[in-house]
């Protein structure tokens, strides 16, 4: 990674950011077809806007990545219950295309996976579109391996909401 890029908690400052990053994800994940990113309008909602402050203020984990003064990249995770207890859940990571294949998403999950080994919690997780093959590869280079396929059959409500 560039030396320019810097890695670090965010703070209130940052919402406006945070935002601004999760909206895109959403766009990108609506491409991906992973529904539960997929509305951009969460994090500028009051209930977007208190979960990211939530993260920020240490319910969990809120990065922010810099090129310079330039944002680029931001991963939040927070700790969820899964089938066999609480774990370390990774809810979303983004880094602004034109920074991509820069090691600025491996910088982020290391510093996810030193707050999650801090955490005690026996196992880290999260969920990928099956089609994103380029966030799963960067998390199968981290140890990552999928477990679970999760299969949905769309209502035709639903089928018609996503083409709007
Ligand atoms: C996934 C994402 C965060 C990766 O960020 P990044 O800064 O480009 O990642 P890195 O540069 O650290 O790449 C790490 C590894 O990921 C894999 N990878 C990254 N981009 C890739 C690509 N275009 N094709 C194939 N593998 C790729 C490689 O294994 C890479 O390691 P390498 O460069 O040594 O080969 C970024 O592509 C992104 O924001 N995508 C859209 C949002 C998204 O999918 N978020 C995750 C949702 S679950």
């Amino acid at each position: 990674m560039s030396h320019s890029i810097v890695v670090r908690p965010a703070t209130p400052d940052d919402l406006p950011v945070l935002q601004e990053l999760h909206a895109a994800l959403c766009a990108a994940e609506r491409v991906s077809g992973y529904d539960d990113n997929a509305d951009k309008t969460f994090a500028s909602s009051p209930s977007g806007q208190a979960y990211l402050l939530a993260r920020i203020n240490g319910d969990g984990l809120a990065l922010v990545a810099h090129d310079g003064s330039v944002p680029v990249g931001y991963l939040v995770a927070g700790v969820r219950s899964g089938p066999r207890g609480a774990v370390s859940g990774l809810e979303s990571m983004f880094v602004t295309p034109v920074c991509r294949r820069r090691g600025i998403g491996t910088a982020l999950l290391e510093q996810f996976l030193i707050w999650h080994r801090s955490s005690g919690l026996p196992s880290a997780s999260l969920a990928v579109a099956p089609g994103n093959h380029v966030a799963i590869a960067l998390y199968e280079k981290a140890g990552f391996r999928g477990t679970t396929l999760v299969m949905e059959l769309a209502s035709p409500a639903r089928a018609h909401n996503s083409e709007a």
